[in-house]
């Protein structure tokens, strides 16, 4: 049983999961995951020898919510929403996980909140209110139109008008998760302070949610419309430069960083997007690194707008390439091939009925680079997306882009009508009976056995967790990396993601730790090496 990672520097070694608390493991049978659910399936991700061998998990949000956007609308930072249990659940949790050497992520909204929070239900009773500023209110333009041409991310205007009061507020989301002023110093110092509670509880972190669009333009000026847009195509009309990595932002950040450090040992990771300098950009500059901890760098999923990145060796290379660049100092790319927003990597690389075995490549590719990985709930034995009949569908935002329900449905433990996850219909459809974990755990070429002799390897070989990176020159469909570090064993990875066979050239000849091609585990090999078609491979050197 590997132990907890030590130093208040462990998340630099360490592999994260996401879970998405209603979807993991239902106790008490309403069909919706819960804490007591989570606390029961503990075992499948850390403390035993059978265990998957995570290091930490990140649970989507908990705290009370009206449910608009499935937890993302808090309207109370400091408690535990009842579908999911209460605080002493969450306690017991956080407890259980610690005994596991596991480390807990919350997740944390600082852009919005509910339109039930009492702070914004006192914002909105009145002008005068002493927390009217606490949101960000506008009157109509003198012609009588919105205050900005402002978008919400999920679709329409980013204003809503409060008849009663005759203003309109700004919510970058839906409705209803208006967004909170951030150059409000007292909100500034009531956020905090939310963090603070958390973190004297015990919580080792957080996810942050938005991080990117907290501080915005202070006129809040319109958006420059985008040159590359044209009716129908999949560019965004406008370019969100006034409300999204706007330069402000990285001062919260620092702010937000000096709470965190009043906590020795605990972390933050943030929901940005950009290119590789705008992410780089939230880690502070080189010297002091005083910005996140981690921000996450969703490339792999999409570079772009709502692009979904190719398979190809030359688009892995890119992004790697970019993100080691750009990357400041000694911190460290924070990498994902999936989360609760985004199809399934399996669906998006599907097309020829071969996405299984990209995504076997995926996960020794994920595991081998530099940086910290996250793995998404169910990636690890292949859940793809699952269809949902219309009258099923949840996701609110289904009304604006493609619904996100597909990813989110519960975890499959086993090949039972009810997949070991509830016992009531689940507020999700299951998918396929034959993807779930008690199939995979024993079966030595499952996915899941995959993952978790990647993260074993991972743990053992030091150059892999944390040496440095090099970028191997190889021919067409191939990327290749050497991970090196002194006084170690270095081991090179080699990704293939032609359909056909492609050879490639060794530094040095070595022993195959790992691949996605399980059979050659084992097998020497020269300086010359052939790739199977999909096959992803790591050689050990020395
Ligand atoms: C990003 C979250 O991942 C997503 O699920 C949510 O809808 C938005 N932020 C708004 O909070």
């Amino acid at each position: 049983m590997p132990p907890a990672l030590d130093g208040n520097d462990w998340w630099r070694r360490a592999v994260f999961y996401q879970l998405y608390p209603r979807s993991f493991q239902d106790s008490n049978n309403d069909g919706i995951g819960d804490l007591q659910g989570i606390i029961s399936r503990l075992d499948y991700l850390a403390g035993h020898d059978d265990s998957l061998g995570v290091d930490a998990i990140w649970l989507s949000p908990t705290f009370p919510s009206p449910m608009k956007d499935f937890g993302y609308d808090v309207s109370d930072y400091r408690g535990v929403h009842p579908d999911f249990g209460d605080m002493a659940a969450m306690d017991r949790l956080v407890a259980e996980c610690h005994r596991r050497g596991l480390r807990v992520l919350l997740d944390w909204v600082p852009n919005h909140t509910s339109d039930q929070h009492a702070w914004f239900l006192e914002s909105r009773s009145s002008r005068s209110n002493p927390r009217r500023d606490w949101y960000i209110w506008r009157d109509a333009r003198p012609d009588g139109t919105l205050p900005n041409n402002w978008r919400s991310v999920f679709g329409g205007p980013a204003w809503t008008f409060d008849e009663a009061s005759g203003q309109y507020y700004l919510h970058s989301f839906l409705k209803e998760q208006p967004d909170l002023n951030w150059r409000n110093p007292e909100v500034v110092e009531a956020m905090h302070e939310t963090l603070r509670f958390w973190l004297r509880k015990g919580i080792d972190g957080f996810r942050i949610d938005v991080m990117g669009m907290i501080l915005k333009h202070p006129d809040l000026a319109d958006n420059p419309l985008n040159p590359r847009w044209t009716p129908g195509s999949s560019e965004q009309k406008y370019l969100w430069t006034s409300n999204r990595n706007y330069p402000d932002v990285y001062e919260a950040v620092r702010g937000i960083r000096a709470v965190l450090d009043e906590f020795p040992g605990s972390m933050a990771v943030g929901e940005v997007f950009g290119t590789a300098e705008e992410i780089a950009r939230y880690y502070g500059p080189p010297g002091t690194l005083d910005g996140l901890h981690l921000a996450f760098n969703f490339q792999f999923i999409h570079e772009t707008g709502h692009v979904f990145t190719p398979w190809t060796a030359e688009a892995i290379q890119r992004i790697v390439a970019n993100a080691e660049d750009a990357t400041p100092g000694s911190a460290l790319p924070c990498w994902a091939f999936g989360n609760h927003d985004r199809s399934r990597f399996i669906s998006r690389n599907d097309h020829d009925g071969r996405g299984l075995e990209r995504a076997r490549a995926a996960a020794i590719l994920l595991l081998t680079l530099r940086g910290v990985p996250f793995i998404y709930y169910g990636e690890e034995i292949g859940m793809a997306d699952v269809d949902i009949p219309e009258a099923r569908l949840q996701d609110p935002a289904r009304f604006h882009t493609p619904g996100r329900d597909p990813e989110r449905t519960p975890m499959q433990w086993d090949g039972s009508p009810t997949r070991g996850f509830s016992a009531a219909e689940p507020w999700l459809p299951y998918g396929p009976a034959a993807v779930n974990v008690a199939a995979q755990l024993h079966a030595p070429d499952s996915l899941l056995a995959l993952y978790r002799r990647a993260l074993r390897l991972r743990r053992q070989a030091r150059a892999l967790r944390q040496g440095s990176l090099r970028i191997i020159p190889s021919p067409g469909d191939v990327f290749a990396f050497e991970r090196r570090m002194e006084g170690e064993p270095s081991a090179t990875v080699l990704v293939n993601t032609a359909v056909h066979e492609r050879n490639a050239a060794l530094d040095s000849p070595g022993l195959v730790l790992l691949s996605s091609r399980t059979a050659r585990e084992g097998e020497r090999v020269g300086r010359d090496i052939t790739l199977g078609p999909l096959e992803a491979l790591v050689v050990g050197h020395g």
